[in-house]
């Protein structure tokens, strides 16, 4: 049997054992293997599946995760381990965000907590897959069932209800959540009271498969409809399946007291808009999270002001399409041009948001994400420009650098007018970051077409990209009007061209940063020693230097010396 068990025969209470495992996670991760060494001592000897639960560790505490979903706690073998251990093991060690990746891409599967546990109550399992708007919808979900009693855990065996907050955006991203669902069903069968539940925005494309054909599920709630989870559940344990996918013109769930989720308590996300109206012709979203409706300003600051009474730094705000923020007392945008020239001009747009929340503190900085080059205004430039608070970062995805597949993708620009919003960039904000996001491989995609990416790749030098093959989703335009008929071969390799392009970019954007001073915010230990700390710039780069009394939530000044396409090194100056 492997040593757990000695430690417990040894006669440890559970306090000596939370100090044992406390320094013994002192010691950080085995370079060569990847592998975290109390891990490595904890795991049955022999077990292939311990590698799956270090894998699921590993991405959870901000390391490099091989990819997948991890079926930590359900492969047999580490049932008694999973369940007594890891509460222990992520007391001591609270997960941290990958400090390199995009959030969305090294945080999928994760389950979250709630920062601070109540008490009894039934246990809310809840694990989130997506975007980011996404993880932030789980924060909600999880505020309005700790109203109804609700606590939330890490260990499935201890769970009341799981539930899986699911995306739609590329066919892999569902064939994840249906291998999570069937591994679920293990579970299910050992306890049949507990209810399984998929949210999110697989619910309204797959309610009936999942309910009915596949039978794998008790519960679906689409986006709008998580006030109706507590009724939804109450059904289920009375013996019905529930299911409740409408789409909203109002909700925006500006009323929700905010929870966090685990996360690094120096950064929060804000969602101030939902759904989106642009009908790209690839794009699942305005099918599954609906018509655009932005969330009253006043909720908005409210959070952001608690979020900063509370610790938290920065604040991030979270919409499709930021730049077509507008409140001018609830509904959907469409309806503001029947107002009277008095009521439009005490609407609030997106430039003046990022000003209000900008003026809560100027300790407080302010992110946004996503921006729609065909709605970025000069305005929202300039009141970047106007507060050293607001970070000199935007996303701005291109998806494709020619024009005749930008108009295939419907995205309401062409690659003139991107460039143009990128000199606007340059001309208001010298210092900005950028970063995109690329999608290989569209209907109808021509070599040259394809070329056309890579030349706008080099003119524009972006920070960073995020870059994906086209997968066709159902509904869509372009499923409905184009054929998906580049070749999987040709896509792949124009992916990896754009992948090896990026990363070059990457790059030489750092190198532009050595010799530099720069004010990072600390968020953390860095993944790679205990001895650094690592943060992020304004530009959001992240920055790895040594600890020495700095904290997470400090603002410091390093000057950089050196750094590879992800990361940038430094030292303080005192
Ligand atoms: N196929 C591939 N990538 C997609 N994205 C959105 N829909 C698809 C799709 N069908 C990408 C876009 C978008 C990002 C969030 O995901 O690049 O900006
Ligand atoms: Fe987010 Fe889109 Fe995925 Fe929904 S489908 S979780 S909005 S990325």
């Amino acid at each position: 049997m492997h040593k757990r068990t000695n430690v417990r025969t040894n006669g440890c209470t559970d306090a000596q054992m939370r100090e044992q495992i406390r320094k013994r996670t002192k010691t950080r991760m085995n370079k060569n293997t990847g592998l975290h060494p109390v891990l490595g001592y904890f795991a049955p000897s022999g077990l292939g599946g311990a590698t799956h639960l270090i894998k699921k560790y590993s991405c959870m505490r901000g390391y490099p995760c091989q990819g997948g979903v991890c079926d930590y706690g359900l492969w047999a073998g580490l049932q008694p381990l999973a369940a007594d251990f890891l509460p222990l093991y992520f007391e001591a060690n609270p997960p941290m965000k990958h400090p390199q990746e995009p959030l969305d891409e090294s945080r999928q599967g994760e389950a979250l907590l709630l920062n601070s546990e109540q008490g009894a109550g039934k246990k809310l399992y809840l694990e989130s897959y997506g975007c980011q708007m996404n993880f932030s919808d789980s924060e909600i979900v999880a505020s309005l069932l700790a109203e109804n009693g609700f606590s939330t855990t890490r260990n499935l065996y201890e769970s009341d209800v799981i539930l899986l907050n699911t995306c739609a955006i590329r066919e892999n991203a569902e064939q994840r959540v249906r291998t999570r669902l069937r591994e679920l069903q293990h579970l299910k069968k050992g306890k049949p009271s507990l209810v399984v539940g998929v949210l999110g925005c697989m619910a309204e494309r797959l309610k009936d498969k999942f309910l009915e054909e596949e039978k794998l599920v008790d519960l679906v709630a689409g986006p709008d409809a998580y006030r109706a989870l507590p009724s939804l559940i109450a059904e289920v344990e009375s013996g019905q399946k529930a299911v409740n996918v409408l789409l909203s013109l109002e909700e925006t769930y500006a009323d929700v007291s905010p929870v966090r989720l685990t996360g690094n308590g120096i950064s929060a996300f804000i969602s101030i808009m939902r759904g989106c109206d642009n009908m790209c012709s690839f794009c699942v979203v305005p099918f599954t999270r609906g018509r655009e409706r932005s969330r009253d300003p006043h909720s908005i600051l409210q959070e952001a002001r608690d979020l900063f009474d509370a610790g938290y730094r920065e604040v991030t705000l979270l919409g499709q399409n930021v730049d077509s923020y507008l409140f001018y007392g609830g509904g959907p945008k469409k309806e503001f041009k029947a107002l009277s020239p008095e009521e439009q001009s005490n609407a609030v747009n997106f430039a003046k948001l990022l000003r209000m929340v900008a003026e809560i503190n100027p300790q407080l900085r302010v992110r946004f994400t996503t921006s729609n080059p065909g709605d970025m205004t000069d305005a929202v430039l300039e009141s970047m420009a106007a507060y050293s608070n607001i970070c000199k970062y935007i996303h701005l995805p291109v998806q494709s650098g020619s024009t005749s597949v930008l108009d295939r993708m419907n995205r309401g620009y062409n690659r003139e007018q991107y460039m143009d919003r990128i000199a606007a960039i340059r001309r208001i904000l010298p210092d900005c970051a950028i970063s995109t996001d690329i999608i290989a491989g569209f209907c109808g995609e021509t070599e040259e077409e394809h070329q056309d990416t890579v030349s706008l790749m080099n003119e524009v030098g972006y920070d960073y990209a995020y870059m994906f093959e086209y997968s066709e989703r159902p509904k869509t335009l372009a499923a409905r009007k184009f054929k998906d008929d580049v070749p999987a071969e040709s896509k792949n390799r124009r992916l990896k061209e754009i992948i090896a392009l990026q990363t070059e970019w990457s790059k030489r954007r750092n190198e532009e940063e050595l010799g530099k001073e720069v004010e990072v915010l600390v968020e953390g230990l860095s993944k790679k020693s205990d001895q650094d700390v690592f943060g992020r710039t304004s530009q959001y780069k992240v920055v790895v230097f040594p600890k020495k009394h700095y904290k997470a939530g400090d603002y410091v000044r390093v000057k950089i010396h050196s750094c590879t396409s992800a990361t940038l090194l430094g030292n303080s100056i005192e």
